[in-house]
């Protein structure tokens, strides 16, 4: 087994030799924050637009953490420079550290726990550009604040296990009537040349690659509505698209027991996934940031 290495509070070490204490508030309490960054080409995708919203997760938990941006882009290289795979996928989680005993309250004077991983990117299925994906709308137990990447994530664990249940690869989130986003995926729906997207809140994360189809939407003749979307009303659009930085875009092509888009990835998906995918050769090239 190759084993491959990782960054843990400023030590670059094999996985199986990094340990975090059993008195870190990560795994006791949840209390901490992570992303996931994909890397192409060798190259971090929209890295500055996953630190912004790093420092942002760190500063609602009120979580103090002087590490730069070069300091992070620094560790990054070093961690993708020890595979010889250009195409990756990092995950950083920053918990706030490790304290004498367990409290719910912050406890004086912690370091915050730093990690870093680079995996191989998972091979994309070909299966999902002509099947496209089912997806099940489920009642959203999240909490009230989805806008902050935390690690406290048995709530879209246990719906995505539900949809996985039920045969489906991703839930469709639903409060208030309002469809939302996906148990790790964000959500859009398409009216004619439209795309229509939950706007940003409390109750959605503000997903690097929703931004990303947003801006690269005018590129495939498609504007933006950023609208609340009826739960209800999902079956009536020509397509539902779902987004991450891992999944990229996904076409929903059945929604609980319904038909969507006659069971096929439809033509503005197409059209998006081609601007997206020339995006993405450009980046590993060297020639888009
Ligand atoms: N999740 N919404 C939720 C709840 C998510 O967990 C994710 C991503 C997204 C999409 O965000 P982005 O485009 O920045 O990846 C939306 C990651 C991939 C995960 O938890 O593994």
């Amino acid at each position: 087994m190759t084993t491959s290495t990782v960054y843990l509070n400023g030590q670059y070490l094999p996985a199986e030799q990094a340990c975090v204490p059993v008195m870190d508030r990560g795994f006791l309490l949840g209390d901490g924050i992570y992303e996931v960054i994909p890397v192409y080409g060798g190259r971090p995708f929209r890295l500055s637009q996953h630190l912004r919203r790093l420092r942002n997760s760190l500063h609602e938990i009120r979580l103090e953490l002087d590490y730069s941006d070069e300091q992070w882009t620094e560790i990054l290289d070093r961690l993708i420079s020890c595979h010889d795979s250009t195409d990756l996928s990092v995950y950083l989680q920053v918990t706030r550290g490790s304290a004498a005993k367990r409290d719910h309250s912050f406890p004086n004077h912690i370091k915050p726990t730093v990690f870093v991983m680079v995996s191989p990117m998972p091979a994309h299925n070909p299966e999902l550009s002509y099947k496209g994906v089912h997806a099940v709308l489920l009642d959203d137990i999240r909490w009230q604040r989805c806008d902050i990447k935390a690690i406290t994530l048995l709530a879209n664990v246990l719906l995505r296990q539900r949809a996985n249940d039920r045969g489906a690869q991703e839930a469709i989130l639903v409060r208030d009537g309002l469809a939302l986003e996906g148990a790790a995926s964000n959500l859009f729906v398409v009216d004619g040349n439209t795309l229509v997207t939950a706007p940003k809140s409390r109750h959605l994360l503000p997903g690097i690659t929703r931004d990303l189809v947003i801006e690269l939407a005018p590129e495939a003749g498609l504007s933006v509505i950023e609208s609340n979307i009826a739960a209800q009303a999902l079956p009536d659009y020509d397509e539902i698209w779902l987004t991450s930085s891992t999944k990229e875009i996904m076409a929903v092509t059945r929604l609980d027991d319904m038909t969507i888009s006659n069971g096929k990835p439809g033509p503005v998906w197409k059209k998006m996934m081609q601007v997206y995918q020339d995006f993405k050769r450009a980046l590993s090239q060297g020639t888009q940031a």
